[in-house]
C-alpha cells in the first residue's frame, strides 16, 4: 500500500454540502498513512456532513479535528503525538474564548495504542477504530458531555453496511476499498493487528458504489486492499464468490469509467487469471505495486512472506509477458533483523534485474507485539541508514531512466491537480507517472493528450498535444486508453 505522507483527506474545499447553512459546526479530518485512510476520511466526512457539521480544510475553524492516523512505522505513529499537542494548545485558546473543541483519534494508532492515547495526551475526547467509524454520531454526542471516550471492537457489523451510501465528489480520480483488513501475519507487519482479520465486500455494492463514483465525475478507480488480490467476494447473484479479476471485468463495462487500477497486491496472491487481466481488462492500466521486501530467500522466510524469489521472477515474467509495457514497482525494507551485507546485497540484484519504474523503500522499524520486534540479531540504526541509502540511490537511478525513456512519447494523462509552477495542472500517465503541464483550470479532471518533453528523477514535463479529446461526459470508449498508451 503505498503511503500517502500527510494529506488533508478530503481536500472538497471549506464548505461541504451542509456548508450553506449557517452557524453549522465544522469538521476537519486530516489523513496520515495509506489510500484507505484516504478513503475512509471521505466515508467519515460523508457520515459527519449528512448529520451535523460541515466541512472545513482549515483546523482553526473546526469544531471536531479527527487525525486518520498510521501505525506501519514508528515514525508516522508518533509524528500523531506532535500533532496533538499542537492541537491541544489550539483547544487551550478556544477555551479561553468560551468555545469548545472536540479532538478525535482515529486510524491504526487508535486501535493499537487506544486507551494509551487518552493517557498520553488528556486533551483527546474520543478515540475511535477503523472498523467503528459509524458510530462517530454517537461518539461525538457523547463526547460533548465525557471525555477520553473509546470505540475500538471489531465489530460484527460491517462499517461499510452502515456507512452512508451517497458518495460526495471525491475528484477525477477516486478509490474504492474492495478489501479490508489482512490474515498475512508478514511478521514485521502491524495492519493484521490494526485493521483485523481479511474481508471482501460484496460484488453488487462494489459495483454501485463504483457507478456512482463514476456519476460523480470518476474517471478513474483504484480498487483498494492490504491485500487486495487476496480479494474474494460474494457474486452478484449471491451463489459462490468472485476473485480480483472477475470483479475488474465487471467494472470494466462502466460506461463513462476511463481507468481501473488496483494496490496493494501479495506475490503469493497473483492468480493466472489476475495476470491475463492485464491482457484482456481494457480499462485496466499498465502498472503494478507488487511489493517484494527483500532479493533474500532467506530473509523473506524470517518475514513469513511465503514466497520464494523465484516464485517473484515467474510472475513479473508471466505479468510482462501479458503485458509487455507495464510499469513495475515495489515496497522494500532494509534492515530486517538478521539482514546480513549478501542478503542486501541481493536486494540490490534483484532490483538490478527487475527494473522498476518505482518503488518506495523502508528502514525496518520494530512495531510493538509483531513477531519481528522480539526477533533477536536487530541491525544497528547507521547500517539501517546506510543501506537505504544505497537502495534509494538505485531505485532513483532506474526511476529518472524509465522517465527519461518517456520524452518523445503522446501519452494520455488524467490532470487531477495543481502542478508543480503557476499555470500548470499535474496528473498521472497509463504508467503512473506524474506529469507537470502548462494547462488552464478547466481541463482539470479530464483525460488530455500530452506530449513528454523531458523526464525527471520523480517526473515528467510535457506539453498539451492537442485539446482534450473527447467531452468530459460520456468519456472514453474501453480500451481507447489502453491504444494510445502503447
Ligand atoms: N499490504 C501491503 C503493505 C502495507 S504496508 C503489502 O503486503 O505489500 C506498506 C509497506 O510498508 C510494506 O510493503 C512494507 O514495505 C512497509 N512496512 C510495513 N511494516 C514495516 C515495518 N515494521 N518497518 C518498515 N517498513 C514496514
Ligand atoms: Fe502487512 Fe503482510 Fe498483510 Fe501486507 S500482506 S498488510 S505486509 S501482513
Ligand atoms: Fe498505516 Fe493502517 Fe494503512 S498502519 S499503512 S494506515 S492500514
Amino acid at each position: 500500500m503505498r503511503l500517502q505522507g500527510k494529506v488533508s483527506a478530503p481536500g472538497r474545499g471549506t464548505a461541504g454540502k451542509a456548508g450553506n447553512f449557517r452557524g453549522l459546526q465544522k469538521v476537519y479530518v486530516k489523513s496520515y498513512g495509506c489510500q484507505m485512510n484516504v478513503y475512509d476520511s471521505h466515508r467519515m466526512t460523508d457520515l459527519l456532513t449528512r448529520e451535523a457539521y460541515a466541512e472545513t480544510s482549515v483546523p482553526e475553524e473546526a469544531d471536531l479535528i479527527i487525525l486518520n492516523t498510521c501505525h506501519i512505522r514508528e515514525k508516522a505513529a508518533e509524528k500523531v503525538y506532535s500533532e496533538l499537542g499542537r492541537l491541544r494548545a489550539l483547544k487551550a485558546a478556544r477555551a479561553l474564548e468560551g468555545k469548545s473543541l472536540l479532538l478525535a483519534v482515529a486510524g491504526c494508532v487508535a486501535q493499537a495504542e487506544g486507551a494509551e492515547i487518552l493517557r498520553r495526551q488528556p486533551a483527546v475526547d474520543f478515540v475511535v477504530g477503523p472498523q467503528s467509524y459509524h458510530r462517530l454520531p454517537e461518539l461525538y454526542t457523547r463526547a460533548r458531555a465525557a471525555r477520553g471516550l473509546l470505540a475500538t471492537e471489531f465489530e460484527v457489523e460491517r462499517k461499510f453496511d452502515k456507512l452512508p451510501q451517497e458518495r460526495s465528489a471525491s475528484g477525477a480520480s477516486a478509490f474504492l476499498t474492495v478489501q479490508e483488513g489482512c490474515d498475512r501475519f508478514c511478521s514485521f507487519c502491524v495492519v493484521p493487528y490494526t485493521r483485523g482479520a481479511e474481508y471482501s465486500r460484496p460484488v453488487a455494492a462494489l459495483e454501485a458504489e463504483a457507478r456512482r463514483l463514476v456519476a460523480a465525475g470518476a474517471l478513474e478507480i483504484t480498487l483498494l486492499g492490504q491485500n487486495v488480490n487476496g480479494y474474494h467476494g460474494l457474486a452478484p447473484d449471491g451463489a459462490g464468490e468472485w476473485g480480483l479479476a472477475r470483479l475488474l471485468a465487471r467494472l470494466d463495462r462502466i460506461e463513462g469509467l476511463a481507468r481501473l487500477r488496483y494496490t496493494t497486491s501479495h506475490p503469493s496472491e497473483m492468480g493466472d487469471d489476475l495476470i491475463a487481466a492485464h491482457r484482456d481488462v481494457g480499462k485496466l492500466m499498465p502498472f503494478l505495486h507488487l511489493p517484494v521486501q527483500s532479493g533474500s530467500d532467506r530473509v523473506l522466510a524470517a518475514m513469513n512472506r511465503r514466497h520464494r524469489l523465484d516464485d517473484y521472477r515467474r510472475i513479473v515474467e508471466r505479468v510482462r509477458k501479458a503485458r509487455p509495457d507495464i510499469a513495475l514497482s515495489s515496497d522494500f525494507i532494509v534492515g530486517f533483523p538478521g539482514e546480513r551485507e549478501e542478503d542486501f546485497a541481493a536486494t540490490m540484484a534483484l532490483v538490478e534485474e527487475i527494473g522498476y519504474a518505482q518503488a518506495y523503500s523502508f528502514q525496518y522499524s520494530a512495531r510493538p507485539g509483531t513477531p519481528a520486534a522480539a526477533f533477536s540479531e536487530q541491525v544497528p540504526e547507521e547500517t539501517k541508514r546506510e543501506r537505504l541509502r544505497r537502495l534509494q540511490a538505485l531505485i532513483w537511478r532506474q526511476e529518472r531512466a524509465y522517465n527519461e525513456r518517456s520524452a518523445g512519447r503522446r501519452v494520455p494523462v488524467l490532470l487531477e491537480r495543481k502542478g508543480l509552477r503557476p499555470g500548470q495542472l499535474a496528473g498521472r500517465t497509463p504508467h503512473m507517472q506524474v506529469v507537470n503541464v502548462a494547462a488552464t483550470p478547466h481541463l482539470l479532471g479530464r483525460i488530455v493528450e500530452v506530449e513528454i518533453t523531458e523526464g525527471y528523477a520523480v517526473s515528467l514535463a510535457g506539453r498539451l498535444a492537442s485539446a482534450p479529446t473527447r467531452p468530459r461526459r460520456p468519456p472514453a470508449p474501453p480500451n481507447e486508453e489502453a491504444r494510445t498508451s502503447a
